[in-house]
């Protein structure tokens, strides 16, 4: 029976890390409301129902208030119960920071903080008069250090850290779990969105694989960890050095690889 099985959320699921959450919470045989900003979305929803569970797809823009809303009401209409939640939609904007639109890093503000404020909202209200629900927020390595050249990107995802390790604190007497997920640069469209392709993080060679990374947030997600940082091992031991290193030091390697050629 369709109805028994577990509901999830996830926004942001056209392609990415998104999707290949999407498949690994279908193996486990959730039905799966996806957002999407392109029509891909509708070519996510036939992979995830080829796991033969339900896929909902909604075509919706994650940085406006509507569009958020917009998404939200359509999890609510599908009258079910909702297990879980993946807030992934997030953007960055690579370039310099004198040089760059105002308008498109104001709009990954919307996007990767405002929008998450808001759609984590009505997934708590929701979610904390059940007694239950489990919540992963995608974050990122980028919120451990300085991101110059995605200047306002590194902050926007340092926000996300700490709002999932705030709230998470918040909900433990609820039934309610966070868990931060903090993948290392990784092979998504990601990067060429961002406009970085003549940079480091352009070539795949220098990025972790999309499953192995959602993978380990996904078991981190069922072990309901805190956080979890996701890639190999050198993604690992950056992160786990970067509670140490001085700030500038940090900003100077990154301006090294984000640095437009
Ligand atoms: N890839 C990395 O290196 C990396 C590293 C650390 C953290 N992350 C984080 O991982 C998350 C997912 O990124 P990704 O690597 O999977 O990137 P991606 O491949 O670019 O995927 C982004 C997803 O968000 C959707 N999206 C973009 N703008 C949207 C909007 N305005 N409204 C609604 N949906 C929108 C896209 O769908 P449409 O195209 O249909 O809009 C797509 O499904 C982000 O939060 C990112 O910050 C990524």
């Amino acid at each position: 029976m369709a109805d028994e099985r577990p509901f999830v959320m996830i926004t942001g699921a056209s392609s990415g890390l998104g999707l290949e959450l999407a498949k690994l919470f279908a193996q486990d045989g959730y039905d799966i409301a996806i957002s999407g900003s392109s029509e891909r979305i509708f070519e996510a929803e036939t992979t995830i129902k080829s796991y033969g569970v339900q896929a909902y797809p909604l075509q919706a823009d994650a940085s406006t208030y509507e569009g958020v809303e917009a998404f939200w009401q359509f999890v609510k209409n599908k009258n079910k119960k909702l297990d879980a939640a993946v807030l992934n939609v997030g953007v960055s904007k690579g370039g310099s920071f004198l040089e760059n639109d105002l308008e498109k890093e104001l709009k990954l503000i919307d996007i990767n903080i405002r929008g998450t404020v808001h759609m984590a909202k009505r997934v708590v209200q929701d979610m904390v008069p059940n007694k239950e629900g489990n919540i992963l927020l995608v974050s990122s390595v980028s919120a451990t250090l300085p991101t110059p050249y995605e200047t306002v990107y590194g902050p926007s995802k340092a926000f996300g850290f700490m709002f999932a390790e705030a709230l998470r604190e918040e909900l433990k007497e609820t039934g309610v779990n966070v868990t931060a997920m903090l993948p290392g640069a990784t092979n998504t469209d990601f990067h060429h969105n961002a406009g970085m392709d003549s940079t480091y993080f352009g070539d795949e060679r220098n990025k972790n694989d999309k499953e192995l990374v959602a993978r380990q947030g996904y078991e981190a997600f069922k072990n309901k960890v805190d956080h979890v940082v996701c890639g190999d091992e050198a993604t690992k031991k950056e992160a786990e050095d970067n509670r140490t290193t001085p700030e500038e030091v940090k900003a100077a390697a990154h301006a090294k690889k984000a640095k437009p050629q």
